[in-house]
Formats: C-alpha cells, sequence, structure tokens
C-alpha cells in the first residue's frame, strides 16, 4: 500500500550562531530538544490525516547524536534517515532524503519541516494539507507577514495566481520590500517533486540548491498565508531560543487557564505540560517538566521544581520543594523545602514537613514525617508517625538496605534504623534510639546510654567570659 505522507525535517544545518557545542536539532527546548517539536507534530499531523505515514530526518552535524537521540526518544516510531554530508542547500537536503530513504519516493504527498521551527502546531500543519488536497494543487508553501522581512525568502505573487520565491541575497530592492515571506514549510505531491528536484541549479548568489525553485508561476503551486505567524518562528541563535520558550509556555498557560487553573502571576511560571487539572493553582516560579502530571484541586505554592513526578489530587505542595521521580498520593501535604528524590511514593493524607529528604520509600496513608528527616530504600505503614531527626541508615558504604517499618507505629526524634531492619506493626521507639534489631508487632524498644548527673559539676564546664 502507497504511504499517504511522508513528513521529512530538514536538520543537517551546523547551527554555528547558537554557539553551542551540540548539533542544532539538539539544542534544549523547554527541558527537551528542538528537534522533538517538529517530529511530534509532524505525526500528529500524519495521525490525524493519512492511514500510513513516515517520518524522515536529513541530518549533517552531529549525524550520530541526532539519529541516536530521535531513535532512543521515539522507540515506537520507524524514522527514516538521510545524510547530507555537505549543506549545499535545501534543495540538496530533500535530494539526499529522496535518494537515500526507501521508501521516500512512494510517499503520496510530503511534507517538509525545518528541525529549528518548534512552535509549529499540528493545526497549521493541517491547514497547509488541506489547502493542497482540497484544491488538487501540486505544491503548497506556508507564508506569513513579517514587518522586517530580512533573511527571509520573499513570496512574489503573479497576476495570474501562481507565485514564485525570491531568496534574500538574490532579490532587487523591489523584491526586497516585500512583507510576505516563506516560512520554508511545505506540502507537496511527491510525483510533483521527483518531476523537478533534479533540475534544480544552484546558480544564484549563495551558489545554492533551492528548495523554493520548486515553486514557479505558471505550476500549480499556491502560497497560504497565516495570519498568526508564531508557529514559522525560526530559532537561530540564543535570543530566538528564550522567545520561542516564552511563546510556547504563554501558550501552554493559556490553554491551562481555559481549563480551569488558576495562575498567581503566570509570566514568573515554567510550565512544559498541560497535564494539569482543573481547580489547580500554581503560584510563582513554580516549574513543572513536560514529563510531569498534576491532578485537579492541587496547590503549588512558590519556588517548587517538579520533575518527572505525579501528582495526585488535592495535594498541597508547600513552597521551594523539589520533587523529582515522585508520586504524591491523593490529599497528601509536602514540604516546605521538601526533596522527594527518585522512588518516592507519598500515600494519600500523608505529611511531609520542611527539610524531610525522602528516595526510593513507599509511604502508605496517613504516614506523618514532619521535620528534618531522611528515608531511603524503606516502606512504612498506615498512620505511622516518625518524629524530628530520623535518619535511615541505609547504606554501608557499598550496597544499599531496606528499611521495613509497619503501620500505627511511633518512632521518637532523633532515632536511626540500621537497615536491613524491620520494625512490625503497633511499635513505639524511643527518642534518641539507634535501631539495629528487628522489632516485632507492639513492641517498644530503647537504645541509649543512661543519663548520669553530676549536681554542681556544671561550673567545671563553663567558661566564664
Ligand atoms: C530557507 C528558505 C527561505 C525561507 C527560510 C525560512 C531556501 C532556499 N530558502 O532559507 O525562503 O524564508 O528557509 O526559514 O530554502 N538545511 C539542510 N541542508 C542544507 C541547508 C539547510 O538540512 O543544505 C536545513 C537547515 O538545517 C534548516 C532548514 O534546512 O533546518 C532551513 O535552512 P536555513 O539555512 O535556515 O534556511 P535558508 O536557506 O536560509
Ligand atoms: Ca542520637
Amino acid at each position: 500500500m502507497k504511504t499517504k505522507l511522508g513528513t521529512v525535517i530538514l536538520s543537517a544545518g551546523a547551527g554555528t550562531r547558537m554557539k553551542m557545542k551540540l548539533p542544532k536539532p539538539l539544542a534544549p527546548f523547554m527541558g527537551r530538544c528542538l528537534v522533538d517539536f517538529p517530529i511530534e507534530e509532524g505525526l500528529k499531523l500524519n495521525k490525524a490525516i493519512g492511514e500510513s505515514y513516515k517520518v524522515s530526518l536529513v541530518t549533517g552535524h552531529g549525524s550520530d547524536l541526532v539519529k541516536d537521540y530521535v531513535t532512543s526518544s521515539y522507540p515506537e516510531e520507524e524514522f527514516g534517515f538521510a545524510y547530507q554530508e555537505e549543506q549545499l542547500g535545501t534543495a540538496h537536503a530533500l535530494k539526499c532524503y529522496f535518494d537515500q530513504v526507501s521508501f521516500a519516493k512512494d510517499c503520496e504527498y510530503t511534507l517538509v519541516l525545518c528541525a529549528d521551527t518548534p512552535l509549529i502546531n499540528m493545526a497549521s500543519l493541517e491547514t497547509l494539507y488541506k489547502e493542497l488536497i482540497t484544491n488538487d494543487l501540486d505544491g503548497v508553501a506556508a507564508t506569513f507577514l513579517e514587518e522586517t522581512p530580512k533573511g527571509y525568502g520573499r513570496i512574489i505573487r503573479s497576476k495570474e495566481g501562481g507565485f514564485h520565491i525570491v531568496e534574500e541575497k538574490d532579490a532587487d530592492d523591489i523584491q526586497r520590500k516585500v512583507n510576505e515571506v516563506n516560512s520554508g514549510m511545505y506540502v507537496l505531491k511527491t510525483k510533483f517533486i521527483l518531476d523537478h528536484l533534479y533540475s534544480i541549479g544552484s546558480t544564484n548568489k549563495a551558489g545554492e540548491f533551492y528548495l523554493t525553485d520548486l515553486f514557479k508561476d505558471d505550476y500549480k503551486v499556491k502560497p497560504v498565508l497565516f495570519e498568526d505567524k508564531m508557529p514559522f518562528a525560526g530559532v537561530n541563535d540564543l535570543h530566538q531560543l528564550e522567545r520561542s520558550e516564552q511563546a510556547m509556555r504563554r501558550r501552554i498557560v493559556f490553554n491551562l487557564r481555559e481549563k480551569g487553573v488558576r495562575f498567581i502571576d503566570s509570566r514568573h511560571t515554567y510550565i512544559d505540560t498541560e497535564n494539569i487539572g482543573a481547580g489547580s493553582v500554581i503560584y510563582p516560579n513554580v516549574h513543572i517538566d513536560h514529563k510531569s502530571c498534576i491532578g485537579e484541586g492541587v496547590t503549588l505554592e512558590a519556588g517548587s521544581i517538579i520533575i518527572d513526578s505525579t501528582i495526585e489530587d488535592e495535594v498541597i505542595l508547600k513552597a521551594y520543594s523539589h520533587l523529582e521521580g515522585a508520586i504524591l498520593r491523593k490529599s497528601s501535604v509536602v514540604g516546605p523545602y521538601a526533596r522527594m528524590r527518585p522512588g518516592a511514593d507519598i500515600g494519600s493524607e500523608s505529611k511531609i514537613g520542611n527539610f524531610v529528604e525522602i528516595k526510593k520509600s513507599v509511604l502508605s496513608r496517613g504516614v506523618k514525617v514532619s521535620h528534618l528527616s531522611y528515608v531511603g530504600d524503606a516502606e512504612i505503614g498506615d498512620q505511622t508517625n516518625i518524629g524530628c531527626g530520623f535518619i535511615t541508615c541505609n547504606y554501608d558504604g557499598a550496597n544499599k538496605h531496606k528499611t521495613e517499618i509497619g503501620e500505627n507505629c511511633f518512632i521518637g526524634s532523633d532515632s536511626q534504623t540500621v537497615a536491613p531492619v524491620k520494625i512490625g506493626d503497633n511499635c513505639f521507639v524511643a527518642s534518641s534510639s539507634t535501631i539495629t534489631n528487628n522489632m516485632p508487632d507492639g513492641s517498644f524498644a530503647i537504645s541509649r546510654t543512661k543519663q548520669s548527673t553530676k549536681e554542681g559539676m556544671a561550673k567545671r564546664f563553663l567558661k566564664s567570659k
């Protein structure tokens, strides 16, 4: 069966203006990489319109790094890869795609995207695609109006309804004044590309093979002018990178507000996901990465950082807490100043207080660890109360060991458990105890030296000023 739509993402350029060691497609963006965004929107479009689809990349600079990143990030997708050793222009990049990717020529339509336009969205691509289909055209180019069009190819419309594109370098004074510019994104019939691509030359000011030469006044091609130019914004330097990230976050905040998420001051939030439920409130300086998921009615107080974590409904995360790979279950209260490390699973209605660090531990319902404690490699049963300054001594210098504490226990302040150790249900550990042996259900343990008090002896130790 013929593949309906082949998407090719041109990403061979060096991106020297980014001043980064990484190849440009791997420049960081919203906690991921630039290239993730056209890939995902291309996949979405492909899924929306076609029974069959394929996404490919033309790589050049840092080719292996880009390939490794893409294949490991989308293990369920089968990508086509073409290598463009020398960047001889966008038409040459497209040639590399058709010459090297086995299925490229079999796709009925070809969507051309760039790796450095992370704000591109499925809706714009769908509009572009539909223009081509409904008008039975051979090619369409997405265009927009730019007050300062410098650097872009200009859209020169002919009286007969056709158009062609003139690059900045090749434009005369009149053409340079044209404000309608080429976004660099196109949908074309593959057969049309193959009929014309190989005859494109490089006799122009840049000496490059221009993909834009596929568009000529007397071809069945059309520019599609988009009112909103934001989706086509390119990232060529760190100024544009920051502006594009800000634009993307504004878009996310807008969608979240529409859904019922309230912001105290959204300009100072850094939210990379739309997975936040209605009724949640977000204070300033909250960071949430794209892998995290937040339920309904959650309060996220100022300065909290949430990475790869799940927060269920009605949780209160108090100020300046740091979560990574953690789960906070329904109605738990965490922080202020709490650190939840990978594998921290905080049971519903549990309370974790200030300066508490929890790593790879499962706390059941209603557990309290209110102050200044470290809990690692542990399991703690329902309703157990851990006093202030408790430590699971889980590491012996070579290996990590497990601590089990049953339900309804009371662990006095300033206690330690030396793992591996198991405390049963309904146990009581006296303050300042070091627990090295297992405790059966219902037992009491105390392990600290007896106090001896010498009357009148303090003056020997008190230093007079
Ligand atoms: C191109 C268009 C221009 C348009 C602009 C929008 C041409 C000739 N011109 O400009 O009309 O306004 O995009 O940004 O196409 N790339 C390769 N191999 C190459 C050259 C480029 O893979 O040999 C990739 C780049 O990595 C980038 C994309 O193609 O992702 C666009 O290249 P870039 O150099 O930014 O565009 P221009 O040619 O300046
Ligand atoms: Ca002690």
